[in-house]
Parts: C-alpha cells; sequence; structure tokens
C-alpha cells in the first residue's frame, strides 16, 4: 500500500514531510518523493529506492524551503519501480502536483483522451492521468477542477493534490483508501496513516469515500465530490509515538512478537467483566446470533490463519459449521448459499486490505451481518461492518504480522465462547472454565516465550535449506500454515505447510535425505496420529523438529524439540505459533534479510 502525507503550516514543510514518509515506510515500498509548493512554483524531488535518498538529496529538507508540500513512498501497480514513476506527479505545465493510493480503473480510455489533446506523458502510471486531467480541467479555480476531475475517475483513490497558483492549500481526495486529516496549531496535516500525524498533532478526522477536503492553514473544510460542504467529527487518537517506535529492539517484528500477550491482554481485558464475556454495546445480541445459519469467516494471508482458529473453536464450541474463505476468492465464488441468515466476520489487522473490504460489501448487498475484527480504529473495514471488535493491539509495524494474528486469535476466541453461551450450548460451569482459561492465555504465552528463549540455537536446521515443510492436524494444522507463511515472508525460504495426514497422498514424495520438517504437535487429542506422522517422514529422510508440550508422543520420535506449554486443543494456536515466529525471525536474521520490510510485500495490500 502507498504512503501519502501532506502539511501546510507555518514551520518548513519539507523536514516535516520527510519525517512522515519514514513512519511509514514499514508498509513496504520501493521508491518515493517529495513535493514543495512555494513562491508560485513546485519543487519536485523523486528516488527509486528509501526515503533516507530524499534526506541525502534534499540535505534534510533544507533545500527545499516552503511550508506546504505532499509527499509520497510508492509501492508499484502499473508502471515499473523507477524515478519516473515515483510520485507525486506534476502536470505538463507544472501547476498541480499530485500524489495517490490505489487504481484508477478506467485510467486507459482517459489516457488516451488525453494523448489525442497532445498531453506528453512522462510516465506509466495511472496517476498521472489524474494529474494531466486537473490541469486540463483548471480554469482558475483548484476547488472546481479537483470536483470535475474526480467526477471523471473509476477505482479506489486517496488522492492529495496542490496548485502552484494556491500556495498553502492542499486538497485531498479519499475513495476506496484511507484518508486522514491532522488539525495541529496553525498546522494542518493530511496522511494515509495515523502513525505520520501524531508527532504534530492526536486530533484527527477520518475522511469517508466520496468526501474531499480542502486543507490550509486556517483550517478545514470537507465536502462531497459534487462540492457540498459536510460536517465532520474530530476524533482523538488514543497511542502515542513511542509505540510506534522500536524502543530498543534490533527490529520491529521481534519487539512485536515479544508485545503479544500484553497486546492479548489489551483485547481479552476489556471484554471480560466480573466473569462474564461482553462484546459492548453495540454488538451482536443472543437474538442476533439466533437468525445465522451459517458463519463465514473471510480474510486474507494471516488473517486468513487467524480465522482458521476461529472456526476451530467455534464449530467445537457452538455446534454451527463455519466456512473460512479467502476474500479473494469469496468475492467471486458463485455459491449464492449467501443471505440474510449468513454472519460474515472478516478480519484484518489493518482494516484496509481492498480483497476483504470489496467482499464484505459484496456479502452485505446478498444481505448478510457483518462483523469486522479488525486492529486500526475507523478503518475502511471497520466502517463498512454493521459490528465492530477491534483487537486493540496497537501500532504493528513490520509486515510481517505478528500481534497482529493472536489478537485476530483471541477475539475469535472471546467470540466463540460468547456465541456458545448466547445460544445456550454450554452450560455455566463450562461457561466459567472456558473464560478462566481465556483469562489465562496471556500468561501461557509469557511462558512459552520464557521456554523458548534459546530457539535461535535452532537456526542452523533451517537457515540454508531450499524447502522447509510444516505439517500439523485439525487446529495445529491452521497454525502450521502460518507457521509456514511467517518463515517464506521474512526468510525467503521456500515453505509449506500440509495437514500431517495429508502428506502420504502425495506430497512425501517431496521428502528426502535431510529435509527439514516442523511438525506441530499441540493438539493432545491427535498427538499419536502426528506422532504416526512424524516416522512416516522420518522414514523417507526428513529431519523432524517437533513443537509441542512436553511428554508428548511425538518428543518421542522427533530428531529436535520445541516445547509449549500444554494447552486446551482449541485455544492451542495462540500460544503455539510464538516459536514458529521466533524461528522465523531468527532464520531471516541469520539470512541477513530485511526483516521489518520484507521485499515485494505491503504491510496493508489496496489493490486487488
Ligand atoms: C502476514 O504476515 C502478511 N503481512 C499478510 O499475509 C497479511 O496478513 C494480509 O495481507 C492481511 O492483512 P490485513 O490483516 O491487514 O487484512
Amino acid at each position: 500500500m502507498c504512503g501519502i502525507i501532506g502539511y501546510t503550516g507555518f514551520e518548513q514543510a519539507a523536514p516535516i514531510i520527510l519525517d512522515g514518509l519514514t513512519k511509514i515506510e514499514y508498509r513496504g515500498y520501493d521508491s518515493a518523493g517529495i513535493a514543495i509548493n512555494a513562491n508560485g512554483k513546485i519543487n519536485l524531488v523523486k528516488t527509486v529506492g528509501r526515503v533516507q535518498a530524499l534526506y541525502d538529496r534534499t540535505h534534510d529538507g533544507k533545500d527545499m524551503p516552503g511550508v506546504c508540500g505532499i509527499g509520497h513512498t510508492r509501492w508499484g501497480t502499473h508502471g515499473a519501480i523507477s524515478e519516473r514513476n515515483a510520485h507525486p506527479h506534476m502536470s505538463q505545465n507544472g501547476k498541480f502536483i499530485l500524489a495517490h493510493n490505489g487504481i484508477v480503473e478506467n485510467y486507459t480510455r482517459l489516457k488516451a483522451d488525453l494523448l489525442a489533446k497532445g498531453v506528453v506523458f512522462k510516465s506509466d502510471t495511472d496517476t498521472e492521468v489524474v494529474v494531466q486531467l486537473l490541469e486540463a480541467n483548471y480554469t482558475g479555480d483548484f476547488k472546481e477542477a479537483v470536483i470535475k476531475t474526480v467526477a471523471m475517475l473509476e477505482g479506489t483513490f486517496a488522492l492529495m493534490i496542490t496548485c502552484a497558483d494556491y500556495p498553502g492549500t492542499l486538497y485531498a481526495v479519499k475513495q476506496n483508501a484511507p484518508v486522514i486529516l491532522g488539525l495541529g496549531e496553525k498546522e494542518n496535516l493530511v496522511a494515509s496513516d495515523v502513525t505520520c500525524l501524531i508527532s504534530r498533532t492526536k486530533n484527527v478526522i477520518y475522511m469517508e469515500d466520496g468526501e474531499m477536503a480542502e486543507i490550509t492553514t486556517e483550517g478545514i473544510k470537507l465536502f462531497d465530490f459534487a462540492g457540498n460542504p459536510k460536517e465532520y467529527e474530530v476524533k482523538t487518537v488514543d497511542w502515542d509515538i513511542a509505540s510506534s517506535e522500536k524502543g530498543g529492539y534490533e527490529h520491529f517484528m521481534i519487539k512485536e512478537i515479544f508485545e503479544q500477550p500484553q497486546a492479548v491482554r489489551s483485547a481479552i481485558s476489556p471484554r471480560i467483566k466480573d466473569g462474564k464475556i461482553n462484546f459492548g454495546e453495540k454488538s451482536l445480541t443472543a437474538e442476533d446470533l439466533k437468525k445465522f445459519n451459517r458463519i463465514i469467516i473471510t480474510a486474507c494471508g494471516s488473517a486468513y490463519y487467524a480465522g482458521l482458529a476461529g472456526k476451530f473453536a467455534i464449530e467445537k464450541l457452538c455446534g454451527i459449521p463455519v466456512q473460512t474463505e479467502l476474500a479473494s476468492e469469496l468475492r467471486y465464488n458463485e455459491s449464492g448459499c449467501i443471505d440474510e441468515h449468513t454472519l460474515v466476520i472478516a478480519v484484518s489487522q489493518s482494516g484496509e486490505t481492498l480483497d476483504t473490504l470489496s467482499a464484505i460489501k459484496d456479502c452485505k448487498a446478498c444481505g448478510a451481518t457483518v462483523m469486522s475484527i479488525v486492529n486500526v480504529v475507523e478503518s475502511s473495514i471497520a466502517r463498512a461492518s454493521d459490528f465492530v471488535a477491534y483487537t486493540y493491539a496497537g501500532p504493528e509495524i513490520a509486515v510481517a504480522t505478528t500481534k497482529g494474528y493472536s489478537t485476530q486469535v483471541a477475539v475469535l476466541y472471546l467470540f466463540a465462547v460468547y456465541t456458545a453461551a448466547a445460544l445456550g450450548r454450554i452450560n455455566s460451569g463450562e461457561y466459567t472454565k472456558l473464560v478462566s482459561e481465556i483469562n489465562a492465555i496471556p500468561e501461557k504465552m509469557e511462558t512459552c516465550i520464557e521456554m523458548n528463549g534459546g530457539i535461535e540455537c535452532m537456526t542452523p536446521l533451517f537457515d540454508k535449506a531450499e524447502h522447509v515443510f510444516f505439517i500439523g492436524r485439525n487446529t495445529d494444522w491452521a497454525v502450521a500454515m502460518e507457521g509456514a507463511l511467517k518463515l517464506k515472508e521474512i526468510s525467503y525460504i521456500h515453505a509449506e505447510a500440509y495437514a500431517a495426514g495429508e502428506m502420504k497422498h502425495g506430497t512425501i514424495s517431496l521428502i528426502e535425505e535431510g529435509t527439514p520438517v516442523i511438525a506441530v504437535c499441540s493438539n493432545m487429542r491427535l498427538q499419536d496420529k502426528t506422532a504416526s506422522n512424524i516416522i512416516e517422514v522420518k522414514a523417507r529422510g526428513a529431519e523432524v523438529t517437533m513443537v509441542g508440550p512436553k511428554g508428548c508422543e511425538s518428543e518421542k520420535q522427533a530428531n529436535h524439540c520445541i516445547y509449549i506449554p500444554e494447552m486446551r486443543d482449541v485455544f492451542a494456536e495462540i500460544v503455539t505459533v510464538i516459536p514458529l515466529q521466533m524461528l522465523a525471525y531468527y532464520v531471516a536474521k541469520a539470512r541477513g534479510c530485511d526483516i521489518d520490510k520484507p521485499r515485494n510485500l505491503a504491510k496493508s495490500v489496496t489493490v486487488e
């Protein structure tokens, strides 16, 4: 996901914009740029690679005087990674400058019309079409040009624009990609992520789709796309800049792994009062829950694997069938089974994943009720849902999610027990025991972290491997998938997770002498079965590392052991995942990978 930031005030804009860009580097990007609107002209510097190159080329921004400007980090979708394709983009006459997050889906036709009028394009991007349209639509009125241009666009766009004829003025436009306005003291800001703003102000406005904002030092005016004024509500961000910094850790990822027990406490504690689970006044009631005959959990990546953990818990405790669907698939399957009796649970750390956002909009159109489990407050998925359960994990900076995942799982466990009680599927004694076990999860996580303080010494078993297999059954299979993703996405080693019982149906042919296999064995009900699968792969030459409680059957069969505390099966994933996260981290570190910003990845994927 691209990052955008804009500033207008009385201080020099360039250093503030550059600092804001560093705050969103974690989202992943391949090029960056900054533009300052001063003395009737636009000063523009763009680069491939890191924001540091902008600091170097502008002497920390000192070479770019002016109090109004915009900055951008690009994760390229249309056009190769190059300086010419980096944002911001300038109109042909140099009057307009624009940064964009999203995709303009009808850019090809619009570009053809402009080319026919003789416009000369400098880049291969969809974004440049918008800035050339602004020039074509401009008759001296900045706002009118924005209104005319936006009316011509289809797709997803968060736009940030400034015009050389309007010093000190920014326009922001929001359609299906986040835009947040920051109200400061004699200064105002706009960004795609709160992280850029909170060092200047915690007073923010979350723009809605279909809105545009005029931002000057005097204040902020909000309009709809037709230019009609709109009211807005100022909210206060409830976390501080320190929580989005490394705090002495070498990488954000290891910091966030160790933050998990506290993050899960933040997700659980507000929802358990006097031994009872409570999702707050705007939550699904027992009456609401009784009308559903199907639950679909939809998400992407790790959030999908968190959804699998929720599936096992809800099915086991509530006796309701739960389907987990990759959001990018759910959108296009024509099952026709979604209706007013369907509850869709969307899981997302960023709350901006376009596949998930689009999936829930389609489900709502079929009559489904949507509850979302998200971390970022007021994010697009949260605002598109009927009910929201925030995970309160705090800002997650590393691209590879850890506390984002575990807090999602925690909220799903809470929801499973809450629903089981609401539907009368468990008695009060079972309810009390389950609530107490959920309350004890953070402590179990802390124990697990302590038990694996030395896990880095196992790195040599994996860091030179070409392929690593993860196997597990039922809930262990779900967490094996998350473990495989963690290893893949930050160490770039090919890793795959298989249902342990499935290996013999084909995949076992891939096992050869020394192939590393990680067997996840926290599900005590199935430990004998998984132990026999360990024997199977070992017989073909695999070197097996088991992840399970001391004394489990697999301990006797494996070559190496990673120990975890014993847990109830349906609550095991949240603890079992921790050594898998730690192992992935240390293997990636041994391989010298860019752990917090893995290649090709973005923290939030706002394109289909
Ligand atoms: C996980 O480590 C990845 N960063 C990725 O799979 C992520 O979980 C996925 O893109 C979903 O993101 P979301 O939770 O913000 O929707």
